[in-house]
């Protein structure tokens, strides 16, 4: 294996550079605390993969959606593997986000010259709450209608614009297809590729900053 790998990467040259990104000094001191980060993004990877592979099978259509949920838990083969994953993994993913703020928080870390790094993390949860939030209406079932309809109902609350707001996240005046397609474009490409520039903005930061030394 190491010599086939040699070969791919004779021509490939992806062994040095990785090695210089992957081997970063790091301060002493560090405990288990600091792993959240990194499993949250392990989370993430298990999302994007599970989720490219339930979008094989589903079908983001009023009439078509809560049947496909069914054909993929019990017609596909591991189909309802590939959706539990998909499902324990987004719970997991915010769970290690809630962690990993709280010890930035606790070590400080979001003091300068971090800030900005702060700032784009409380981006992250955001997009992250939004991904929760749109992918739920996906199952088409009762309860997935009604938390969505008290969810984007609550918008409605907001002084002046509440009203445009509610029918522009809806799609419609009630919850229908139309917002079933707009959720299912939201969850599959615009959150996905949001949270992917700002994860690469997180990195970029943490890469050139280092992790800050323990109080
Ligand atoms: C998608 C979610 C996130 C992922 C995958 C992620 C990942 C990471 C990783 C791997 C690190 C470096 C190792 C570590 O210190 O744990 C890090 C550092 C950091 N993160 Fe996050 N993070 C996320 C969300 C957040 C959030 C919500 C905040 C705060 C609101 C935040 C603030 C920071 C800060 C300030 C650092 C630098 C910490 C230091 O130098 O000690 N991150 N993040």
């Amino acid at each position: 294996m190491g010599k086939l790998f040699d070969r791919f990467d004779a021509r490939f040259h992806v062994r040095r550079p990785h090695k210089r990104f992957l081997q970063r000094r790091i301060p002493e001191g560090l405990n288990y605390t600091y792993c959240f980060g990194g499993l949250a993004l392990t989370f993430f990877i298990v999302l994007a993969v599970t989720g490219l592979m339930l979008s094989v099978y589903y079908i983001p259509s009023e009439k078509e959606a809560y049947r496909s949920i069914l054909v993929i838990n019990d017609e596909i083969f591991l189909g309802w593997l590939v959706r539990s994953l998909h499902k324990w993994a987004a719970s997991f993913f915010i769970v290690m986000i809630i962690l990993h703020t709280i010890r930035v928080f606790v070590t400080r870390s979001y003091r300068p010259p971090r800030e900005l790094n702060w700032i784009v993390g409380c981006c992250t949860f955001l997009v992250a709450m939004a991904s929760a939030f749109t992918g739920y209406l996906l199952t088409w079932d009762q309860r997935a209608y009604w938390a969505t309809e008290v969810g984007t109902a609550m918008i409605q609350t907001i002084p002046l614009i509440g009203d445009h707001l509610m029918y522009a996240v809806r799609g419609s005046a009630e919850i229908s297809g139309k917002t079933l397609i707009r959720f299912y474009s939201i969850h599959v490409l615009f959150l996905p590729l949001c949270m992917g520039f700002l994860m690469w903005m997180h990195f970029h930061m943490v890469k050139r900053q280092g992790i800050a030394r323990r109080l």
